[in-house]
């Protein structure tokens, strides 16, 4: 069965997705990963891409659409999709196109804006390995170096306030829809993604059993 993450900026579906990827044998497939992996090839799709994510404005649909299938190898994996769908229409366009009557549970991850505006602010990732640092709640051994690659960490240029405060009324005006989409359909799991990383991970694990 295939695990769909929504939840605000923030809320730690990129955290999680690791978690389960690792410990589960999931495959984890970002939207926003790829998004950035598109604008470190300074293409010209790229720079498009970079003047979007840096404003806190979603992407198109049909760019983040070919993006997401072109790297997804659907058959014998379990996938956790982590930032798609974030509109409407790519619901849709999930059920009708790409899983076409595969199973799935989408896991809606709860919690307060504040809240994951000093989870952001505090955020560095080290792109190559994938692990996300929070300089409060989970910092490197070594100040800006990943424990694992060595490489330096990075803050997100979409990580700055005034862009998080966007994001979040990004996300504010799609949510509802989102959810209501899912709810119908009784593929919604409710997690309380406020508590700490290993409480969410072990609510995780037991609703999805
Ligand atoms: P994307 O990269 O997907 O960003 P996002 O959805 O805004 O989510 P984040 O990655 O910011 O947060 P997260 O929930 O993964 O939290 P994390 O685990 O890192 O998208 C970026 C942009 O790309 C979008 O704005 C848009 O422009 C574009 N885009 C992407 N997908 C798109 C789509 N489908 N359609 C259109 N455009 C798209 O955790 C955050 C911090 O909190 C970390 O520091 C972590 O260590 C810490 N933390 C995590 N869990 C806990 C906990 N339980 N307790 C304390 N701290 C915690
Ligand atoms: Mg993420």
């Amino acid at each position: 069965m295939h695990l769909i993450f929504i939840g605000a900026p923030g809320s730690g579906k990129g955290t999680q997705a690791e978690k389960i990827r690792k410990n589960l044998s999931y495959e984890h497939i970002s939207t926003g990963d790829l998004l950035r992996l598109e604008v470190s090839k300074g293409s010209e799709l790229g720079l498009k891409i970079k003047t979007l994510i840096d404003s806190g404005s979603l992407v198109d649909d049909h760019t983040v659409l070919e993006l997401f299938s072109n790297n997804l190898r659907l058959g014998s994996k379990n996938y956790i999709l982590d930032g798609f769908p974030r509109t409407l229409n790519q619901c849709k366009m999930l059920d009708e196109k790409i899983f076409v009557g595969s199973k799935y549970k989408t896991i809606y991850f709860e919690i307060d804006e504040e809240r994951v505006l000093n989870r952001i602010i505090n955020r560095r990732v080290a792109p190559k390995s994938g692990k996300i640092y929070n300089l409060i709640t989970d910092p490197p051994e070594v100040d800006g170096v990943c424990d694992i690659s060595g490489e330096p960490l990075i803050h997100r240029d979409d990580d700055k306030e005034e862009v998080v405060r966007n994001r979040l009324d990004v996300y504010r005006k799609s949510i509802v829809e989102i959810v209501d989409y899912y709810d119908k359909s009784s593929k919604l799991l409710r997690i309380d993604a406020s508590l700490s990383s290993e409480k969410v991970y072990a609510d995780l694990v037991k609703g999805l059993n």
